[in-house]
């Protein structure tokens, strides 16, 4: 069976760009593929330094797969650092690396345009997810479409590597849903943890609500035509609703006479029928502690298995212990 591999950072709590981007893209593919998916907590040190949140952010990630279905004895859920021979890769990977690589990286030059103080992590980043996806001989990478690029370097950089030693990693294909776009936040602009803007999936429905209300929209008054297209909520709304309750929402819109407070509330009915349920189980999931710890040690310990395995093939082709 093919493999498919995907992280996600807990840098903060997961959050509907996710899920709409990756996650339920992903639960999708646990059928004809067997599914490894990981919380990529070194990757979220690049941005946040403070040991408790990053360890509970982690189990919040590992419980929201298990709440949406993943079911962890058919596919693998695991920590990254729970893996260390994806950190050994990493270094392995960073001599098949060009400087001009990481140049071009666009969170990179995201952080240089905003003047940001750039750590080593953060210009490393990708060689990290390169070696994330390349220790586990991973086939396809369900990914939003913000990680393209990242992918496309992870393809560079293992055919570098497998142009000096011959065909020993596989080269991923990125699987992005070409119909989801990039999700926007509560401003407008991409939701992501560190623009601050997300709406978090498992949030009380009380504090979901006051969140969705708070979702920029124009100032164009009640009765007056509006155009749904360009309109955050609308484009979240369509995510949850589907395709024919949305354009049933764009005609009142284009119409007048609807207001965004009606498709706010329509886009919080939504998302309660699509994720209330999830809600009540990632609450007893993240109440369960111990059960919790266990599926992440599974998980770890068959990881290791799988990455270890193909490890032992690298050193022995760059040269390192004994040929045999
Ligand atoms: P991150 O939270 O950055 O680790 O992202 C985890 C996954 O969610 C990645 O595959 C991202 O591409 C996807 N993702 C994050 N934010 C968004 C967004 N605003 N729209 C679509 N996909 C997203
Ligand atoms: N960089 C990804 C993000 O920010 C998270 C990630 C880390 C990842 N390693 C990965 C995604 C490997 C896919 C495969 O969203």
């Amino acid at each position: 069976m093919k493999i498919a591999l995907s992280g996600i950072k807990p840098s903060g709590l997961p959050h509907i760009g996710n899920y709409l981007g990756m996650i339920r893209p992903a639960l999708r593919l646990a059928d004809s593929y067997q599914c490894l998916y990981f919380i990529a907590d070194y990757h979220a040190l690049t941005t946040l330094h403070n040991g408790s949140e990053l360890r509970s952010h982690s189990l919040s990630v590992a419980a929201t797969w298990l709440a949406l279905g993943l079911d962890p004895t058919r596919n693998l859920l695991y920590r990254q650092s729970d893996v260390p021979e994806v950190m050994e890769l990493a270094w392995i990977l960073s001599c098949f690396t060009g400087k001009g690589l990481l140049d071009r990286a666009h969170a990179f030059k995201d952080a240089q345009a905003q003047q940001r103080e750039i750590s080593a992590g953060v210009y490393t980043y990708p060689i990290l997810m390169a070696a994330d996806i390349l220790a586990f001989g991973a086939d396809v990478v369900p990914v939003g479409r913000d990680q393209k690029q990242h992918l496309e370097m992870c393809r560079d950089i293992a055919q570098r590597f497998n142009h000096a030693y011959g065909d020993l990693l596989i080269v991923p294909e990125a699987l992005i849903q070409e119909e989801v776009e990039t999700i926007p936040g509560l401003d407008g602009r991409k939701m992501s943890k560190s623009y601050d803007n997300t709406v978090p999936m498992f949030l009380p429905a009380a504090q979901l609500r006051k969140l969705v209300m708070r979702i920029q929209t124009d100032s164009v008054p009640v009765e007056e035509p509006k155009l749904p297209e360009s309109a955050a909520v609308f484009q979240l709304y369509r995510h949850f609703a589907g395709a024919s309750d949305a354009e049933a929402l764009a005609e009142k819109l284009r119409a007048g006479g609807t207001g965004w407070a009606v498709a706010k509330q329509a886009l919080f009915d939504a998302m309660e029928a699509s994720l209330g349920e999830a809600r009540t189980r990632y609450r007893e999931i993240m109440g369960d502690a111990d059960k919790l710890a266990g599926v992440l040690r599974d998980g770890a310990e068959r990881a290791r298995a799988l990455a270890s395995a193909r490890m032992a093939r690298v050193r022995r082709a760059i040269g390192m212990g004994s040929s045999a």
